[in-house]
């Protein structure tokens, strides 16, 4: 320890104060935490090392998250040779996402294998320094974490096709995913009320699909409005939220939901995909689900998938592409006389059977590709209502409805699965049951500790587990049309279902968390982002029109 290494940690233990940034309070939850009895305090000019990592990552993630750490550690951080303030070591032994980080009286020093670890070891710093910027130079509390993530996946899915909320609030999304860990964006993009990606080789699937006549979305006696409404992402858009994410160890997971969910692309091209061409077809300007889906005897309908699968794999480099296949009902089919023959082709006469032989043609058209554009195919638990066997049993089931049960029988049938439950993981829903709560989907049930107090994989039989996946969180877009509701309803479920991604359930306690979540009411307001004010302060919510406090 040098001279000033010295008087900063007799300072730093003199300072030692209730109103510091605790270690403890890290979301999610590390898997092993020490607290330690002293502190430290950063120099007002720190150094840091970084190791050498292929084209640099490391130091590149690092520069990434400086700003932030100069801002609230009230430090100027610059590189060092030998010593360090904070050295960041790579430690091959140590698994992709894990990493071990020590706070000491003398400086910080974080070990991982691989850029993620080092990324998320810096997280959790970053949540032990003060939210807002200091003055002077901060002090934290001595600790001592290793830590590695429960699940391999750790999603949040944002449906955009319902409304559109633009990069600018994405990018807001994937900051949020970052600081808790979340390592997959399912990100929604097409829809009956709207699809949200631009395809070159069809334009009107824009120029048409994503416009509709009405803001508001139509639900029993509530009508459409009259208000033109409208968004997409540009292929130039995607790179750059793609680009985004991965910096941020996000990968992109974007969802084409065929052949159900489909109105607005049959109305942009009924000749092409609708069941009965020869009536008017226009983008839905209601909820629910619409009868107007793809007719999949079309082979120009199998093609137009091809096709847009094709332009996906370049924009989306992760390796797997989510098709939908919810909510697909098939009473045009049943109506269509190619439908009815290509049933009786496939020898069939379960009406679902056409849509697995539909992804039976997409899997065989991917399958064909070289090995590094290949992607795995995830579906929603519909699926497994027909013969999976039509297809080859390599795809994922992401399991909503009855989702305990679903996820079991995927598994059962040799498939991997992830678990996104409709109840409670459905974090658009409403989140209490106050009379003043907006207008959302739900009746309030899906509170944060409901949201918390969802075990995942309960009662897996041991030979299945290693089909599970992971969890998600997900979130639906029909009543929710600004982005200051949607963080409103997101936050602080999704830091909920963040720990049951990362932290081991045996180490998961709602009371402990509900304790830790309140320090992040300062880290929320500090970037501005909206929140649910429940487990916060007993305080009226500005933002949310409507809205009572606890
Ligand atoms: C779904 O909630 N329709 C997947």
């Amino acid at each position: 320890m040098n001279l000033s290494h010295f008087y900063h940690a007799i300072a730093g233990a003199a300072l030692l104060t209730a109103s510091m940034a605790n270690a403890a309070d890290i979301i999610p939850l590390p898997s092993t935490i020490a607290k330690g009895e002293t502190a430290y305090t950063f120099p007002a000019e720190a150094t840091f090392i970084v190791p050498a990592y292929e084209g640099d990552s490391i130091a590149t993630l690092f520069t990434l998250i400086q700003p932030a750490i100069e801002k609230n550690a009230g430090t100027k951080l610059t590189k060092g040779t030998e010593a360090g303030d904070i050295i960041l070591k790579t430690n091959p032994a140590l698994s992709a996402e894990a990493y071990t980080l020590e706070v000491k009286p003398e400086g910080i020093v974080i070990e991982a294998s691989r850029p993620a670890g080092f990324f998320y070891a810096l997280q959790s710093l970053r949540q032990m320094l003060p939210a807002v910027a200091s003055a002077a130079p901060a002090t934290i509390e001595t600790v001592t974490i290793a830590d590695e993530p429960r699940f391999g996946w750790r999603g949040f899915m944002l449906d955009e096709g319902r409304h559109f909320f633009g990069k600018d609030e994405v990018k807001r999304v994937l900051d949020i995913m970052a600081m808790y860990k979340l390592n997959r964006f399912h990100w929604h993009l097409t829809e009956d009320q709207g699809w949200r990606i631009e395809i070159k080789k069809y334009p009107k699937l824009t120029e048409v699909g994503a416009t509709r006549k009405s803001k508001s979305l139509g639900w029993r006696k509530m009508d459409p409005d009259t208000i033109t409404y409208s968004g997409f992402y540009t292929q130039d858009d995607i790179r750059e939220i793609v680009r985004y994410a991965k910096d941020r160890f996000i990968e992109i997971v974007p969802e084409i939901d065929i052949p159900g969910h489909t109105q607005a692309a049959v109305a942009a091209y009924p000749e092409l995909l609708a069941c009965d061409p020869e009536n008017p077809h226009e983008v839905w300007l209601m909820q629910g689900v619409s009868r107007d889906v793809m007719n999949v005897a079309n082979p120009a309908a199998v093609q137009m998938a091809k096709d847009i699968i094709d332009e996906l794999e370049p924009l989306f480099p992760f390796g797997y592409l989510h098709l939908g296949g919810d909510e697909c009902p098939t009473d045009k089919w049943e109506a269509n006389a190619a439908c009815k023959a290509l049933l009786d082709s496939i020898g069939s006469t379960n009406y679902r059977d056409l849509q697995l032989d539909f992804y039976r043609k997409l899997t065989d058209h991917i399958a064909a590709k070289p090995a590094d554009k290949q992607r795995k195919l995830i579906f929603w638990n519909e699926v497994l209502h027909g013969n999976t066997n039509l297809l080859p049993l390599n795809f994922t089931i992401m399991a909503w409805v009855g989702a305990d049960a679903a996820a079991k029988e995927a598994a059962q049938r040799g498939l991997t699965t992830i678990l996104t439950p409709q109840i409670p993981y459905y974090i658009n829903r409403k989140q209490s049951p106050l009379s003043g709560e907006p207008l959302s989907q739900g009746s309030g049930t899906e509170t944060l500790e409901a949201v918390y107090n969802y075990v995942p994989m309960k009662d897996v039989p041991a030979e299945l587990t290693d089909k599970y996946m992971g969890v998600q969180g997900n979130f639906w877009s029909e009543y929710v049309i600004t982005p200051e509701f949607l963080e409103y309803l997101m936050l602080p479920r999704l830091a909920a279902i963040a720990e049951a991604g990362w932290t081991p359930q045996a180490k998961r306690s709602y009371d402990d968390f509900h304790k830790r979540i309140r320090t992040h009411e300062d880290i929320y307001r500090a970037n501005d982002w909206n929140y649910g004010r429940h487990a916060f302060a007993k305080e009226a919510c500005t933002k949310c029109a409507g809205h009572t406090a606890e």
